[in-house]
């Protein structure tokens, strides 16, 4: 196992990266915001089995945060970050400060158009342009690669994934499986707000989503009944606030047809002071 290079300056990543796909190597990329855990190593477990060179960037990205979110409480904690990196076969940490990331006031904007809008976009406006800016920088400074994204944040994916294809980056997205808890709380570095009482109660999105799929597969077509039988459930726990409960096409994020096909079940909720997302995809039985 050997320590990753830790990279403060653009420009030393990019010709580092250069250098490798001129010798005829593949670059795999994972972009995260740093307090790794178990989530964030397996996408870079993928991006080791599939490519030559692995990089990391660990920034967190002041654009996407709201003014009244938690950008300065962010957890950071760069050493056990490396040591994640390190034992997950990570070649190189792109850790770049602010100044380096934003010298300047961005002046440019960047609209995702309406998917910013809903869900997340709905609590969080101007998160996903926030996104979408920063990955556009990160892709930009990575060049040609292929990059891992989780399905736990699977309105950023359905973002990203236009982003790429609509502006023609030479990245290849590719979504990873969340990881979760053994009872089923999808891990997230925003899982430490949560005291022990939370931490139990936070299982709550993830048995709201068990439950909804398992009555599509049982045969339920209407996604009002879907909805309301995820939103009783999380009502039902007493620490939990629920944002939303959504049954939604998996690439518009809008109402489905209709449940015959793939659909994608969401929950947002605050348990203390965390806000917690989590979803699942079901894809119904043909009705016989
Ligand atoms: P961050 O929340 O650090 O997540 C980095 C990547 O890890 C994302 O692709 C996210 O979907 C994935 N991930 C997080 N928890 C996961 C889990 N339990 N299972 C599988 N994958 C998981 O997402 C961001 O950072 C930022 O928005 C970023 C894309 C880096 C732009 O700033």
């Amino acid at each position: 196992m050997s320590v990753p290079t830790v990279i403060e300056r653009i420009a030393e990543v990019r010709g580092i990266l250069d250098e490798a796909r001129a010798a005829g190597k593949r670059v795999g990329f994972v972009p995260t915001m740093g307090f790794l855990h178990e989530g964030h190593a397996s996408l870079m477990r993928r991006a080791r089995e599939e490519n030559d060179v692995v990089l990391v960037s660990i920034f967190v990205n002041p654009l996407q945060f709201g003014p009244s979110e938690d950008f300065e409480a962010y957890p950071r904690d760069l050493d056990r970050d490396l040591a994640v990196c390190a034992e997950a076969g990570v070649d190189l940490v792109l850790h770049p400060p602010v100044a380096e990331m934003y010298p300047e006031p961005m002046t440019m904007s960047f609209s995702v158009g309406a998917i910013g809008n809903v869900l997340e976009g709905a609590t969080r406006p101007g998160h996903f342009d926030g996104v979408a800016t920063v990955v556009a920088k990160l892709f930009n400074i990575a060049g040609p690669c292929r990059a891992y994204f989780g399905e736990k944040d699977a309105q950023q994916l359905v973002v990203i994934r236009r982003l790429a294809r609509q502006l023609n980056f030479p990245v290849e997205v590719a979504g990873c499986p969340t990881v979760r808890e053994p009872d089923g709380l999808a891990m997230s570095s925003r899982n430490v707000y949560l005291g022990p009482e939370e931490r139990k109660a936070a299982a709550v999105l993830n048995r709201a989503l068990g439950e909804g799929a398992s009555r599509i597969e049982a045969g339920e077509r209407s996604s009002v009944a879907v909805v309301e039988a995820m939103e009783r459930l999380v009502g039902d726990e007493p620490l939990a606030k629920l944002d939303y409960a959504v049954c939604v096409d998996p690439d518009t994020l809008g109402e489905p047809a209709d449940l015959g096909g793939p659909v994608l079940l969401a929950v947002a909720a605050w348990v203390g002071k965390a806000r917690l997302i989590d979803n699942v995809m079901v894809s119904p039985a043909p009705s016989s």
